[in-house]
């Protein structure tokens, strides 16, 4: 027999529903056995070794031996809670998605985290912060795995393992996010310049958020929506803060980080506790789903880019609001796993090949992560939809399978045929012509602008901001000791923006050197996305 679906929560309160309190009346070993003292091992005599034969000292001590299981490779410090997401309908015109429709409301598991730092890090360091909510739908469980700035730093997958070992520390020290990191971070990212952009937001004062309750969130990639009667729609992803966008400044982060290291866990878990529930509407930027695949010049399948909100309103189709906390840290927290390719009809993915990499690494990561293929069924992972698939043994496996023929169709056991030309409101992939059929490995030449929208961003801070941006570059380029690095990122500020060159060039004691790409400003246009005459919503 499949697992059965059993809600990870026990709403309102968001226990699990397998919570097990501890507070029997008699202490036991795991076999149920009642114990009298586990307080002193059987010895040979008061003063004697220990004898190999307790086993209740031989299972207290080795469980906790295998206590702790391997973080995350990236995002491995985190802070979890559960909630409620609401949908207003307004998307119904665009994805068949059941949890998108009018008036519906679903149960979610949000984490937020830092990338870099390890699973006993600050929280208040300079760096992007994950975003990922696990909606546990009718149809199926989805996943929007996000971060709270709207670009990345690579455009292909293929680097990702590289710009995390840029930035992690270096294998002799160790130190994270310290001087022995500065060089390689900032030598990968003015050699690999397509990071430029979200270099720039790290930066900023987004780098270094107030809490988690006042970020914004983007699902970073275009994903195809497809509506009931088949019309697809590309779009962004976008969660914006009841709690409005707040940042720290950077004196204040470094007295934070030292005082409170825990700041952004406490404070989110201090909020749900009061009754102040954090909320953040999602919204969705919508762009036809033109062959090109390109929206006002920008190509949506480059996640080194953003559509800027004038040009493309983003819509609100649903409000989210997390109102409990997590009863166990471990159980809930560190064990969820989330993944960009949990999806629900009604919702595809794209050919961003940032997006189809990560389509394979999640689930190849948390097979070794939690200990083989079955944490599905781990109380947080599993779905609330009922699941009947063919999945057998395995490390873990907790479900007692019946049958003979776990295939199907089969002649044996009877159920689950496949009905040709039957709607069984399963996932149907978009049928997409593929472009070229020429095995290569290079990017489209509308990939090649790295710089006009690091520019963009710049330019739209105000004053005070852009000091922060150029205080910031100042200092992380003032703990590198490679010349030639700081050179080469100067020379990438130049092609951005000559002004935050100088300053920054100022700062660091070093000539400005003159822009080498000339990357024309974009025209403003006035163009908004209007995807069929209903859309947008009033
Ligand atoms: C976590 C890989 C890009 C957001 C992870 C993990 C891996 C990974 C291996 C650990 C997962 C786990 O242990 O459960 C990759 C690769 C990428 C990529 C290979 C590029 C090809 C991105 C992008 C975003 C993102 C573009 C944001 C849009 C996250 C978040 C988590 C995460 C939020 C933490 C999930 C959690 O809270 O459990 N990523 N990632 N990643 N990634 Fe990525």
């Amino acid at each position: 027999r499949a697992p059965e679906a059993v809600s990870p929560t026990g709403s309102p309160t968001g226990a699990p529903a397998t919570a097990r309190a501890q507070s029997g009346q008699y202490l036991t070993t795991a076999q149920g056995l009642r114990l009298q003292d586990t307080d002193h091992s059987l010895k040979a005599g008061a003063r004697g070794p220990i004898l190999l034969q307790d086993h209740h000292l031989r299972e207290k001590i080795t469980h906790f031996d295998h206590e702790r299981i391997p973080e995350r490779v990236v995002h491995a410090r985190g802070a979890g809670a559960h909630g409620v997401f609401r949908s207003y309908g307004t998307a119904a015109k665009v994805t068949r998605a059941g949890f998108l429709a009018a008036d519906v409301e679903t149960p979610v598991f949000v984490r937020f985290s830092t990338v870099l730092g390890s699973r006993g890090s600050a929280d208040a360091v300079r760096d992007t912060r994950g975003f990922s909510t696990k909606f546990y739908t009718d149809e199926g469980t989805y996943d929007l795995v996000g971060n709270n700035i709207p670009v990345f730093f690579i455009q292909d997958g293929i680097k990702f393992p590289d710009v995390v070992h840029a930035a992690k520390p270096h294998p002799d020290r160790e130190i994270p996010q310290a001087q022995s990191a500065h060089d390689t971070f900032w030598d990968f990212v003015s050699l690999h310049t397509e990071a430029q952009a979200h270099t720039l937001w790290n930066m900023s004062d987004r780098g270094i958020p107030r809490s988690y309750r006042t970020m914004e969130g983007f699902g970073v990639h275009t994903f195809r929506l497809v509506n009931a009667a088949g019309d697809t729609t590309l779009v962004k992803f976008h969660w914006k803060p009841k709690q409005d966008v707040h940042s720290l400044v950077w004196e204040e982060a470094q007295i934070i980080n030292g005082m409170d290291p825990d700041f952004h866990r406490r404070d989110l878990a201090d909020a749900i506790e009061a009754g102040a529930y954090p909320e953040w509407e999602l919204g969705i930027q919508t762009f036809p789903d033109t062959e090109d695949q390109m929206f006002e010049g920008i190509d949506l399948l480059d996640p080194t880019k953003f559509v800027p909100e004038e040009l493309a309103p983003v819509q609100p189709i649903g409000l989210m609001t997390l109102n409990a906390n997590p009863t166990n840290f471990f159980a809930e927290t560190e064990q969820v796993a989330f993944h960009p390719g949990h999806l629900v009809p009604g919702i595809d993915v794209t050919n961003d090949p940032l997006l189809q990499v990560r389509l394979f690494s999640y689930l190849d990561t948390q097979i070794s992560r939690l200990g083989g293929p079955n944490f599905a069924q781990i109380p947080i992972n599993r779905p609330h939809a009922p699941v009947n698939d063919m999945l057998r043994d395995g490390m873990h496996q907790t479900a007692v399978h019946g049958g003979a023929a776990p295939y199907r169709p089969n002649s044996l056991d009877g159920g689950c045929p496949f009905l040709a030309g039957q709607d069984m409101g399963a996932y149907v992939d978009v049928p997409e012509a593929v472009a070229q059929s020429i095995k290569e490995r290079s990017n489209p030449a509308s990939f090649d602008d790295h710089y006009s929208q690091a520019r963009l961003f710049f330019r739209s801070l105000s004053a005070v901001e852009q000091d922060h941006v150029v205080q910031a570059y100042t200092f992380e380029l003032g703990k590198c000791f490679e010349t030639a690095v700081r050179e080469r990122q100067l020379q990438a500020l130049a092609n951005i923006d000559a002004a935050l060159c100088a300053a920054v060039a100022a700062g660091l004691g070093m000539p400005a050197p003159d822009a080498t790409e000339q990357v024309p400003d974009r025209e403003p246009s006035p163009a908004v996305s209007q995807v069929g005459d209903t859309w947008p919503v009033a």
